[in-house]
């Protein structure tokens, strides 16, 4: 498994995330329509006095899933079971979980893409009609019974749109899609978070930190630990631009926020295969990297920067790449 500071991680791996994420709507920063949209159907909800409608997350790890599936249960009043795909391993599991929700709850789903398809057809009715449907006796005697759930919401999160079945998918109500944060966005986050873990930082140190953040609000914040450590070794009561600077050179972190394995993804497609197209399992065993770490933590960054394009054939590198890497193209591009 990846650990560069780099990597935002699959798992909530960080102890002390918790205590870093924004409690509320108006404290989570950016995603403005995702914000808006949700504000109005959270008053709906309420007013209704009805559950919200189920929602699914969509995003690159580290962009805010879980801290928003948190804030919406705080927003609608209601407490929040949480579970994930991968931990959910049979019906019977499922079937447990649901009924014992009370009315009103919300239920988080992290990576929902790995249920299995025996537990995710549990969830269909579930969702749809609050109902569970269990099967009584053996053979012959066989009977399905259908037993009422308390309305719910079911919040599910992934960062794999693509391997989600479309029945799933057609059960949520609302889709909520989110972007790679700008840097005045992350800059916030940055000025924000910096107190809470026991620093001060100036405001420039936080921008330099946000342009380098590929993005990702908890690369911002890792950074913003790795800071800290260089501005109190070297004796420093807050984080300066020198010390952010030291930070990011130390971790070779370069001024587009790509790291060693970004660059070596993007020179391996280029001085091994051409500029590709290469196919995905081909690229990640020239890496020798896992193909999900390649697709699932790299490759949505350096597409939103226009360096790889996913295409039928395989992965290509564009001319930005080669011009990044200061390569000249071999053929037209
Ligand atoms: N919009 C935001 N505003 C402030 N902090 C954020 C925001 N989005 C994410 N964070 C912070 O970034 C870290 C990662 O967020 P998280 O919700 O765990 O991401 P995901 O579940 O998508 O992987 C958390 O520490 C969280 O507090
Ligand atoms: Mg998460």
């Amino acid at each position: 498994m990846v650990n560069r500071i780099t990597a935002p991680e699959r798992q909530d791996g960080d102890p002390a995330g918790r205590t870093l994420r924004p409690q509320s709507l108006a404290e989570f920063v950016g995603q403005a329509s995702i914000r808006e949209r949700l504000q109005v159907y959270i008053q709906a909800a309420k007013a209704r006095g009805e559950p919200l409608d189920h929602v699914l997350l969509l995003s690159p790890p580290g962009l805010g899933k879980t801290t928003l599936a948190h804030i919406i249960a705080r927003e609608m009043g209601s407490e929040i079971k949480v579970s994930s795909g991968p931990a959910i391993e049979r019906p019977g599991d499922l079937a447990a979980i649901l009924t014992h929700l009370s009315p009103g709850d919300v239920l988080f789903v992290d990576e929902i893409h790995r249920l299995r398809a025996p537990v995710e057809e549990v969830l269909y009715p579930a969702m749809e009609d609050y109902k569970l449907d269990i099967v009584v006796g053996e053979g012959p005697h066989a009977r399905s019974i259908r037993l009422d759930l308390a309305p719910f919401t079911l919040v599910g999160a992934t960062t794999r749109e693509g391997l989600l079945t479309t029945p799933l998918r057609d059960r949520f109500e609302v889709v909520f899609r989110f972007d790679f944060y700008g840097p005045e966005e992350l800059a916030e986050i940055v000025v924000r978070a910096a107190p809470r873990i026991g620093c001060a930082v100036d405001l420039e140190a936080a921008q330099e930190l946000a342009l380098r953040a590929r993005g990702t609000p908890r690369i911002a914040i890792r950074l913003l630990r790795r800071a800290r450590d260089v501005a109190q070794v070297e004796g420093m009561d807050r984080i300066t631009t020198q010390a952010a600077q030291e930070t990011l050179a130390m971790l070779g972190i370069d001024e587009l926020g790509l790291d060693a394995l970004d660059r070596r993804i993007l020179e391996v497609l280029i001085d091994r295969f051409d500029g590709g197209p290469v196919g995905l399992e081909t690229l990640a065993a020239a890496l020798g990297e896992d193909p999900d770490t390649i697709a699932d933590l790299y490759e949505p960054f350096l597409i939103s920067l226009g360096f790889l394009r996913r295409t039928p054939q395989g992965r290509l590198a564009t001319g930005r790449a080669y011009a990044h890497l200061g390569r000249t193209p071999t053929r037209l591009l």
